[in-house]
C-alpha cells in the first residue's frame, strides 16, 4: 500500500517500555508503514532526566522534560503514555484525549483509578483510548475478551495476572531462594513496578483485575472493594507445605459473576492450585488466564506478562490500531467505552460472603494441649479441619502447624483467625492462603 499521510507518534515515557517500542518500531517500521499506508515517525519523547544513559538512540532534540507538551503538540496524533504514576499520567492522557488525540497506554494504576473519567474524556473530544499493554503484557487479552469473545457473558475468569510475583513465587519454590534476592533480580529485568510494594501487595493485580471485571461486566470494582492479598508473607515452607497436599501456589485475579443473583465477586490472593492443572505449571515471568465464556466455553491465554519486549509488542499492536483508525477509520467500534457490555446491573458478592477451603499455617508452642486448643477455636467458628500437617520449627520449643479446612467461608475464617492470633501458644501471626479448585 502507498503510504501518503504521516502520522507523528509522542512517547511520554522512554524507560523500560519506552525503550523497548523505541527498539522494535525501529525495525518494524518500514513493514508497518507499508502495511497501514501511512508513513510513521516517532516524533518526540518526553523524560524526567535529559541526562539519563538510554540503550536506545535518539537524537537530544527529541527529548524533553515536559510529558504535557508532548501530549499537546498540534503535530501529534498519536501519545504513548508509558510514565507510570496516576496523577501526572492521568493530566497527559486527559489533555491529549480533549484535543482528540489517540491515547496509548500501558498504566493499568490509572485506569483503574480514572478509567470512567478517561472514556468519558475520550468521547467527548473524539479521541480514543487504546490499553492492550495494562493487562497481561505480552498477552492480547483485551482484544480476545471484546473482540474475539463479543458473543459471550463471562461467569470465571481468573490467572496469574503480574509476572514480577509469579517470578517471585517460583525462584522460591525451584530454587529455595530469598525473597528479596529474587525481586531484586525481578527489577533488574525490568519487571518490577517502580514501587514495587504495587506487585507483591498484590495491587498491581487487582488493578488489572479491575480493568478486566470492567471489560467482561461493564462494572468499575475498585481494588478497596476486593480481598487483596500479595505474597510477602509465603515462605519456601509453604512450597513444600503445598507439594505435600497436592498443590503448587500461585496469585491469582479471580472474577466471578453469578448470572442467577447478578453478583460479581473480584479478588486478588495467592492460591493454592492442584499441581497438575495448567495454571500451576506456567512459570517465571508468564502470565496465564483461564476465561469462561457462556457460548465458547473455556480458553486459555499463556504469555510473558512482564518486560521491555513482551510489554512492547502490545503497545505497538495498538499503535497500528491507532494508525488503522486513523488512515482507514478501521476498528473504532471496539475502541471506546462501548467496548464493555452496558448493562452495569452487577452488586458486587461482599467479600465475608466468599465461600471457599483454606490453608492456615501457625507457629506454636510445641506443648500439649495446644493443638487440641486451636481445633476448638475452629470448631467454635463452624470450620471444619479437612488435614493436620505439624513440622518441629528452627526456633526451639516451637512447631509449624498446617491446617486445611473443608468449605467454608471468609466471615468465619477470618473471625478464627483472631482468636487462633490471641492464643499465647500461637507465635507470630498466622498466614491464610486460599485453596482454589478452579480447574483449567
Ligand atoms: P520506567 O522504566 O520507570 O520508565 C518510566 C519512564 O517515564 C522513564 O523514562 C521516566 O523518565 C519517565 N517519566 C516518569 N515520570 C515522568 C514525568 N513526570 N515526566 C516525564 N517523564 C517521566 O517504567 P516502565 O517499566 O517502562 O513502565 C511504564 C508504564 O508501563 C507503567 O505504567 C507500568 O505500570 C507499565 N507497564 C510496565 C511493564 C513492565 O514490564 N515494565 C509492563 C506492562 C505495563 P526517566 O527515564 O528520565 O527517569
Ligand atoms: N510489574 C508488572 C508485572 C508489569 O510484573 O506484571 C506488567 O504489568
Amino acid at each position: 500500500m502507498r503510504a501518503s499521510r504521516t502520522l507523528n507518534i509522542g512517547l511520554c515515557g522512554l524507560g523500560t517500555v519506552g525503550q523497548g517500542v523505541w527498539k522494535h518500531f525501529g525495525r518494524l517500521r518500514a513493514d508497518l508503514e507499508s502495511r497501514l499506508g501511512a508513513r510513521i515517525s516517532l516524533h518526540r519523547a518526553a523524560v524526567r532526566d535529559l541526562g539519563k544513559a538510554r540503550a536506545v538512540r535518539i537524537a537530544r532534540s527529541k527529548l524533553t522534560t515536559d510529558a504535557l507538551a508532548v501530549a499537546t503538540d498540534p503535530d501529534i496524533q498519536i501519545v504513548c503514555e508509558l510514565m507510570g504514576g496516576v496523577e501526572t499520567a492521568r493530566r497527559v492522557t486527559l489533555a491529549a484525549l480533549t484535543r482528540g488525540k489517540i491515547v496509548v497506554s500501558a498504566n493499568k494504576a490509572l485506569i483503574c483509578a480514572h478509567g470512567a473519567e478517561i472514556f468519558a474524556a475520550a468521547r467527548r473530544g473524539g479521541g480514543h483510548f487504546l490499553f492492550e499493554a495494562s493487562v497481561a503484557g505480552g498477552i492480547p487479552l483485551i482484544k480476545a475478551v471484546r473482540e474475539g469473545l463479543v458473543a459471550n457473558r463471562f461467569p470465571r475468569i481468573y490467572g496469574i495476572l503480574n509476572g514480577t510475583c509469579n517470578y517471585i513465587l517460583t525462584k522460591m519454590e525451584e530454587l529455595d531462594a530469598p525473597y528479596a534476592s529474587v525481586l531484586a533480580e525481578a527489577k533488574r529485568l525490568g519487571y518490577a513496578e517502580a514501587e514495587e510494594a504495587l506487585d507483591v501487595e498484590g495491587w498491581d493485580t487487582a488493578h488489572k483485575a479491575s480493568i478486566l471485571a470492567w471489560l467482561a461486566h461493564g462494572v468499575w470494582v475498585r481494588p478497596e472493594q476486593m480481598i487483596v492479598e500479595g505474597i510477602e508473607r509465603i515462605t519456601p515452607a509453604d512450597f513444600v507445605n503445598a507439594e505435600a497436599l497436592g498443590y503448587g501456589i500461585k496469585l491469582l485475579a479471580i472474577i466471578t459473576r453469578d448470572f442467577d443473583t447478578d453478583q460479581i465477586c473480584v479478588r486478588v490472593h495467592p492460591t493454592l492450585l492442584p499441581r497438575d492443572s495448567v495454571i500451576a505449571r506456567v512459570s517465571g515471568v508468564y502470565n496465564a488466564i483461564s476465561v469462561t465464556g457462556d457460548v465458547v466455553g473455556t480458553t486459555l491465554y499463556i504469555g510473558r506478562g512482564a518486560g521491555q519486549d513482551a510489554t512492547a509488542s502490545a503497545v505497538i499492536s495498538d499503535i497500528a490500531d491507532a494508525v488503522a483508525l486513523l488512515v482507514h477509520g478501521k476498528g473504532a467500534q471496539f475502541m471506546g467505552e462501548e467496548t464493555a457490555p452496558a448493562d452495569g446491573r452487577a452488586r458486587l458478592m461482599p467479600p465475608e460472603r466468599i465461600r471457599g477451603r483454606y490453608y492456615v499455617r501457625l507457629t506454636v508452642a510445641d506443648l500439649p494441649g495446644v493443638l487440641a486448643r486451636v481445633a476448638t477455636i475452629m470448631a467454635r467458628n463452624r470450620m471444619s479441619i479437612a488435614s493436620v500437617i505439624q513440622h518441629p520449627c528452627d526456633r526451639e520449643g516451637t512447631a509449624s502447624l498446617v491446617l486445611t479446612t473443608h468449605e467454608s467461608d471468609e466471615r468465619s475464617m477470618r473471625s478464627a483467625l483472631r482468636a487462633l492470633a490471641r492464643l499465647s501458644s500461637v507465635r507470630g501471626e498466622p498466614l491464610l492462603l486460599r485453596i482454589g479448585d478452579l480447574g483449567d
